[in-house]
């Protein structure tokens, strides 16, 4: 898959993967030289529920244009339930920056199992691609965070 590029516009694109299942299918992707846009900086944490609703402000603040959160299916969490208390607290949070003007497809919450390489892949290339046709962030980004 190839994404047509605006030399004018790289995004930032903030990935949060828990240690357990989804850096380990990135980890995968990357061992299986399947092709994901560099736009996407991974951050791993412990767990999916490791994320507190301020990391992704913070992002947004410091100039992400998306977010994208990562963890075990659920029933799979290395915690047991610290998925299900990830995607509560994400459902709430990503309600709030869409009632504030961050669009809904600036944030995602997705499963990424260990074994599922090509599905990390995949959700970064559209994810990717849905950042690019929204284009640059201007909420939420604190200029006096700007580098230019
Ligand atoms: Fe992966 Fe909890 S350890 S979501």
């Amino acid at each position: 898959m190839s994404i047509e590029t605006n030399e004018t516009f790289r995004p930032k694109i903030v990935a949060f993967c828990c240690n357990w299942c989804s850096y380990a299918g990135a980890d995968l992707a990357g061992s299986s030289r399947l092709v994901y846009p560099a736009d996407v900086k991974i951050i791993r944490v412990p767990c999916s529920c490791r994320v507190n609703p301020m990391f992704i402000l913070r992002a947004f603040e410091k100039g992400a244009d998306g977010v994208i959160l990562c963890g075990c299916h659920p029933g799979d969490c290395h915690y047991s339930t610290g998925n299900y208390y990830a995607r509560r607290r994400m459902t709430l949070l990503f309600s709030m920056l869409d009632f504030i003007g961050v669009e809904n497809g600036r944030t995602r919450v997705e499963w990424v199992s260990a074994a599922e390489g090509v599905k990390f892949s995949q959700t970064m290339n559209e994810f990717v691609e849905k950042i690019y046709s929204l284009g640059k962030n201007v909420r939420l980004e604190d200029l006096r965070c700007r580098k230019n």
